[in-house]
Parts: C-alpha cells; structure tokens; sequence
C-alpha cells in the first residue's frame, strides 16, 4: 500500500468511476481537495503493477474516518479491499487514532462483509440517509495502539 497526495487525484477519481455509480463518483477536483487537507491521507492499492483500489482516510482528535473505500471490479476477491482497510487502520493508529468509524449501506453486502471480517461493530444506522432510500450503518472498528489491525 502506497501513500499518495493530491497529485494523484486524476487515478483516485479514475479508480472510483469504476467502483461507484455514476451519482456518487467524486471528482478529481473533490478528492485533490480532500487529500490536501489536515489530517487526511490516502493509501492505494496496486495488483500485478496496476493500480487495482485505494482508501481515503482521516484522523481528528484521537478519532479516524474512512472516506470512502474503492477497487476496480477486476481486481475484486483478491484481497485488496480487505488490505488497504488494514494499512488504513494500520496508518490511522500511528496517527494517534483509537478508533475509526465508517459509513456503509445496509444494502451493501460485500463491503458489510469486508468490515464485518476486520471486526467492525454497528454503532448507529441513519434512516433512509441514501437517495435509493436504503440506511446507513455507522460501523466502529477499535484500533490497535501498536498500529496494527487487531488479527493482522
Ligand atoms: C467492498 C469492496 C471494497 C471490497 O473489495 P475487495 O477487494 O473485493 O475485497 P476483498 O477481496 O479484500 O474481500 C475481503 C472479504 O470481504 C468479503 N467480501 C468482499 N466482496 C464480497 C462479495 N462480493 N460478497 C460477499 N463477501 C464479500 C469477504 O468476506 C472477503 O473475504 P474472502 O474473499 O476471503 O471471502 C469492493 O467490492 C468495492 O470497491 N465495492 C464498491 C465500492 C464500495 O462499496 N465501497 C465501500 C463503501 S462503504
């Protein structure tokens, strides 16, 4: 995994056209913006030589978020998903973070999954936050203060 800053803004915005609906893509202009911030950072992943997903990430006050979480279909089931949320956590941890919270439709199995196997807990969900309608479970994940993801 590979840290990376705003000047790869294009390839992030290009990496999550392909893992996201068209109306929840991001622009490379929003993601350049958000890497440059305070206490954000991005990780990306690479398969075979090839840029296969990436994660975003920040940290505030002992408390980490994940941004968003993206890999390109053809690089699915390989483990890269999983992987970039460990050296997310991993990173997020060696920046003071004790715990990292996350946004995730009740409706998305596979990344429900994904979090549920890095020992994510349900810790709220919002009603109808999505515009298909379906909910948002807001899911905590503890975070080990050596820095690695508990069972890595
Ligand atoms: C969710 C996503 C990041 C997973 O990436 P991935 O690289 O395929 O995930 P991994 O290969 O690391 O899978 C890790 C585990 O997650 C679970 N999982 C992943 N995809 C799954 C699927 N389609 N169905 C069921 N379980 C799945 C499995 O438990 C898997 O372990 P296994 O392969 O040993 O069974 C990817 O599907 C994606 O980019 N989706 C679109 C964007 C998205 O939903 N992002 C998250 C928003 S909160």
């Amino acid at each position: 995994m590979a840290p990376v800053g705003p000047e790869a803004a294009a390839l992030l915005a290009a990496l999550h056209a392909e893992a996201f609906a068209p109306a929840d893509r991001w622009s490379a202009q929003a993601i350049g913006l958000l890497v440059a911030l305070p206490g954000h950072f991005a990780l990306l992943g690479v398969v075979g030589g090839e840029p296969a997903g990436f994660a975003l990430g920040r940290v505030a006050a002992g408390e980490a978020e994940v941004l968003t979480l993206a890999v390109r279909p053809a690089a699915r089931r390989t483990g890269c998903g999983a992987a970039l949320m460990r050296a997310l956590m991993a990173e997020a941890a060696n920046r003071g973070a004790r715990e990292m919270f996350l946004e995730v439709s009740a409706q998305n199995a596979p990344a429900r999954a994904l979090y549920a196997g890095l020992g994510a807990a349900e810790a709220g969900r919002r009603r109808r936050y999505y515009p298909d309608g379906s909910d948002a479970l807001v899911l905590r994940l503890p975070l080990s203060p050596c820095g690695a993801a508990p069972g890595a």
